[in-house]
């Protein structure tokens, strides 16, 4: 596992777009996995700088998101639809059927997972996957859980979950329990993994996870110790328990 520590929030998200960058100019076909949540924002805002101003060409690229809400109105500025949209793909040159995000929505839900794991095959698999990371360490919305489903499936959030992702919604009432997730195993197929952390809320999960050397599904970042190409960037906030 590769550590990288910057000074700031800023920092950290111009190394992980350009790492993002690089690979794509090497493949300009990769997949694409993407994620929502407060902490990419800054590397999707240089991502669109670099498109931009330095022609970066997100045009044959093909993006898979990590997750969505269930039964949310796309309409609704958290759901992950409206997020992306509105923080990266309108503002590049993605193809908008290359964009896949779970469908919340989807009629048949179960059916759903199962076709979107098929289509990350049919596509050759995830080059590079973007994480955050919950407090309680989790990633997309596999939460900490005595076992966790290796396919993408329909999960309970948890009440961390649900507590830290209230703040952008009127009441905690409104914050959806349920959601699709990419499970733990869709996600350690990806080629290559990039997690991203800042500010002091993520310094305790963090130093567990790279201090303790441990694997437990009751934090499931910490089965990134087992992939062969994970690289965390994070910002000295973040990092600050992992160097005490
Ligand atoms: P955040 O969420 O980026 O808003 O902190 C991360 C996560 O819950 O995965």
């Amino acid at each position: 596992m590769k550590i990288i520590i910057k000074k700031d929030y800023e920092e950290l998200s111009k190394v992980a777009a350009s790492i993002i960058g690089d690979e794509l100019k090497s493949n300009p076909n990769m997949v694409l996995g993407l994620a929502t949540g407060s902490t990419p924002i800054g590397t999707y805002n240089e991502l669109i700088r670099m498109h931009k101003e330095e022609a970066l060409d997100f045009s044959k690229v093909v993006t898979f998101n990590l997750d969505e809400y269930l039964n949310i109105p796309y309409s609704n500025p958290n759901s992950y639809h409206y997020f992306m949209e509105d923080n990266l793909f309108k503002h590049i040159n993605v193809k908008a059927e290359n964009i896949h995000i779970p469908d919340g929505n989807a009629e048949n839900v179960e059916k759903f997972c199962i076709e979107y794991d098929k289509k990350i095959e049919e596509t050759g698999g995830i080059d590079l996957q973007i994480l955050g990371i919950g407090e309680n360490g989790h990633i997309a919305f596999n939460e900490p859980a005595p076992t966790l489903p290796l396919e993408t499936n329909i999960t309970e959030l948890t009440e961390s979950t649900i507590n830290a992702n209230s703040r952008f919604f009127d009441s905690i009432d409104e914050v959806p329990k349920k959601a699709i997730t990419m499970g733990i195993g869709s996600i350690m197929k990806s080629k290559k993994i990039l997690l991203l952390a800042n500010g002091e809320k993520k310094a305790d999960i963090i130093a567990k996870i790279l201090k303790n050397k441990v694997v437990t599904t009751h934090i499931p970042a910490s089965l990134l110790l087992l992939h062969p190409d994970v690289t965390i960037i994070m910002d000295e906030d973040a990092a600050k328990g992992y160097l005490e």
